[in-house]
């Protein structure tokens, strides 16, 4: 792969496509992580005399029209404050952008073009047109063929990858490639169905895996235990039982929590009562881990090498069924071993609980981040492969 801080930059045209793709409430940015990583790739390209073209999607608007909810112009609010040079936005950029050295200008949402989505031909080859350098650094969506992570890096003069991506597939492949052992996997969330294929690779690379949230519920289940009404799988308590197997059969084991916290209905409000996992009832519902558990937990994490988090084991938005993430979460700031951690939730769960700096390496990547769990290959990681070749 070409580094885009190998590159001359000097007065070329350099099209960055970030992952700008942040939550905004109100015309506001209200959560600033992906913005605040991708700002020193734009830095060092001004800093080496190009003219920026920077671009990316927000959320997942209808193709093909413009709409307002889903416009580039909070980020861009953003960074003409973050940044000490002209920053615009430009909606109409297809057949070419006038751009000057030192300036940014920012393109309005991708998803808007025709044929982003679907990776058109056409569509990249107009974007690749605009630049000299096409350099892809959206680590968050490198998951995604489409137009403006992959098309383009194939018609582009050249295809690099910028700091961030770099730095993210450095950071995710020490821990995964060759890591420091006992490595422990920590893989919360709601649902088994959307993280089977993580859950299934991670059983195979870690020392203990260890699952949360709703996803516990479903191995709660298929260790024999009522789960009342929470959030689980009925579907999958088979492919449970056989993830558990097979750790078993390693000589390693799933864990399921030994004590829950349970409601009655879900509420910020709802009152949190302490149980046995064995004294779950038809009306409960289980929205965290107990004391105990997390104690348990918090002793593996401690011993780690190397710890991988994504997802919340418990409702953690409310503070009555948080005590388990927040556990966690303190666990993994003591601990010496290199530690990552990535997912929506997840970093939700680091700010709540202040880890931020305590984390080895806080990947911009949701749907990205597992996807590289899983071992699979990033579509823009491979075209930029191809290109440096
Ligand atoms: C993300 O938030 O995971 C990325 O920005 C990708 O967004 P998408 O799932 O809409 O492609």
């Amino acid at each position: 792969i070409i580094n885009m801080t190998d590159l001359d930059l000097q007065n070329k045209r350099v099209l960055i496509r970030e992952d700008l793709n942040v939550p905004v409430s109100d015309g506001v940015v209200t959560s600033d992580a992906r913005l605040r990583a991708s700002l020193p790739t734009i830095q060092l390209a001004l800093k080496k005399g190009a003219a920026v073209m920077v671009m990316s999607h927000l959320g997942r608007p209808t193709e093909g029209e413009f709409n307002s909810e889903y416009s580039m112009q909070p980020v861009v609010d953003y960074l003409v404050k973050a940044l000490d040079c002209s920053v615009r936005l430009v909606s109409d950029y297809l057949d070419g952008v006038d751009v000057n050295v030192g300036e940014v200008v920012v393109f309005e949402n991708v998803r808007f073009n025709v044929g982003e989505g679907k990776n058109d031909d056409t569509l990249a080859k107009k974007m690749a047109a605009l630049c000299d350098v096409y350099v892809m650094d959206a680590f968050g969506t490198a998951h995604r063929a489409q137009a403006s992570t992959h098309g383009v890096g194939v018609y582009a003069p050249v295809a690099c990858a910028g700091p961030l991506l770099a730095q993210e597939l450095d950071a995710l492949g020490k821990a995964l490639d060759n890591p420091a052992r006992p490595m422990v996997a920590i893989v919360g969330g709601s649902k088994v169905s959307t993280k089977l294929t993580v859950l299934e690779s991670l059983s195979t690379k870690v020392d203990q895996l260890v699952v949360g949230g709703g996803i516990a519920n479903t191995f709660i289940a298929a260790a024999g235990y009522k789960v009342g009404k929470s959030l689980y799988e009925a579907d999958l308590v088979e492919e449970a039982k056989r993830l558990v197997a097979n750790a078993r059969s390693r000589g390693g084991d799933i864990p399921v929590p030994t004590d829950v916290v349970v409601a009655s209905e879900f509420s910020p409000t709802a009152a949190a009562t302490l149980k046995s996992v064995s004294d779950v009832t038809d009306s409960d519902m289980i929205f965290d881990i107990g004391p105990d558990s997390a104690e348990a937990l918090a002793k593996i994490i401690e011993q780690a090498g190397t710890i991988v988090w994504n997802g919340p084991v418990g409702v953690f938005e409310f503070d009555q069924f948080g005590e388990g993430t927040k556990r966690i979460a303190e666990a993994i700031a003591n601990s010496k071993a290199f530690s990552i951690a990535g997912g929506g939730d997840t970093l939700a769960a680091v700010d709540k609980y202040n880890i931020a700096d305590k984390v080895s390496y806080i990947s911009t990547g949701g749907g990205a981040f597992l996807e590289f769990l899983e071992g699979k290959e990033l579509p823009a990681v491979a075209m930029l492969e191809k290109r440096g070749a």
